[in-house]
């Protein structure tokens, strides 16, 4: 039932316009999702630890470049205040997140990430970018379960283009990080935006088959969000492509890329992402749980600095507080015929 796609077969899917072929596609997407990992849909608490980067990415709020963004750093007892908050909801994993951040000190986090794993029974997730080999040796030791960096487009040529290198550090590559990561023993969770301005179908398709070649643990996927203070937002930084070449950013789009996400990785855990959700505030979430997703990722940010997170503008719910959240969450899992999971919820083998 579940046979790789090729990359034919996934470009004629991206391009796919046809409603019932598409309910095809979903429906079996779907029940490969019911047949690997169940109808548990798990739930990640979601703490945005500091907004400083030291990156100029082309299409992110965040990056060091937009001057106009208060900073903020979360300290050691606020996150583990908010790791207890989670645990006290039944959520079975903190997922710790920053801009590429070197105000956090490797210690310092494998100090937090130490505390969490002593004080509660939550399994650990960290997003903290391209950090040096030492920080993510140090994390590890320390207790870190898993850990997330999407490689955002498998097109080189264009990876370059929206990401420079940091300005002190020798060239990263984010598959040389992440096969260290799993040589580490983390789980490894990796993914792209989708409809990046010089996103073309066929790198799409390619980003899809990495995910399989890669045997990703975790893969997030979600729509590119234009942000007005950046240089992709307001188009300083662009390659365009041939008419009916370029990936479009939309929710139907994320779709797709949902469910041939989960036919090609049929284990791995995907959430239904908050980007997709900042699409439709009504209803993304719960469509892309029926498209082949299988965790969401509740924001437990401070409500004071929420609204400072800004990747990308308007992003569903940084106005409502942690408990409103998890209640709105629980109703909405339910009203699909979903349950809440319990437990860490890693990665289904075998
Ligand atoms: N739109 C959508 N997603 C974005 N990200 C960063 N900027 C944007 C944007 N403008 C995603 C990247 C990053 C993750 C934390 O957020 O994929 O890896
Ligand atoms: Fe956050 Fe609904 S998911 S308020």
């Amino acid at each position: 039932m579940t046979e790789t796609l090729t990359h034919s077969e996934l470009v004629q899917w991206l391009r796919e316009e046809n409603p019932s072929r598409l309910e095809g596609l979903f429906g079996w997407a779907d029940a490969v999702r019911k047949e690997h990992v169940g109808d548990a849909v798990h739930l990640r608490g979601l703490i945005e630890i500091s907004n400083y980067c030291s990156r100029q990415c082309g299409y992110c709020g965040l990056r060091a470049g937009n001057k106009d963004l208060e900073r903020y750093r979360m300290t050691a007892d606020e996150i583990v205040d908010c790791a207890k908050e989670a645990a006290a909801y039944g959520y079975g994993t903190v997922v710790l997140q920053a801009g590429e951040d070197y105000g956090i000190e490797g210690e310092w986090l494998a100090d937090v990430v130490r505390r969490i794993k002593t004080e509660t029974p939550l399994a650990v997730t960290l997003s903290m970018g391209e950090r040096l080999d030492e920080d993510l040796v140090r994390w590890r030791e320390a207790g870190a379960d898993r850990y997330l960096l999407r490689f955002e487009t498998s097109d080189i040529k264009l990876f370059q283009l929206i990401h420079p290198p940091h300005p002190a550090r020798p060239p990263e590559d984010r598959l040389a990080i992440l096969a260290r990561l799993r040589e580490l023993g983390y789980e490894v969770g990796s993914g792209v935006m989708i409809g990046i301005p010089g996103q073309s179908y066929g790198s799409l398709a390619n980003d899809l088959e990495l995910f399989h070649t890669l045997d990703l643990d975790m893969i997030g996927v979600g729509p590119y969000i234009s942000h007005p203070d950046t240089p992709l937002g307001d188009g300083s930084w662009g390659r365009p492509l041939a008419p009916g070449e370029q990936v479009p950013n939309t929710e139907a789009m994320t779709y797709k890329v949902v469910a041939l996400t989960r036919l090609m990785c049929p284990q791995a855990n995907i959430p239904s992402t908050t980007a997709l959700a900042t699409l439709n505030v009504a209803s993304g979430r719960e469509q892309g749980l029926q498209r082949g997703a299988n965790v969401i990722m509740p924001n437990m940010t401070p409500p004071k600095y929420r609204a400072l997170y800004q990747i990308y503008p308007a992003k569903a719910c940084i106005s409502e507080t942690s408990g409103e959240c998890r209640v709105c969450l629980q109703g909405r899992i339910q009203s699909i015929g979903r349950e809440v999971g319990t437990g860490p919820g890693g990665r289904a083998r075998g």
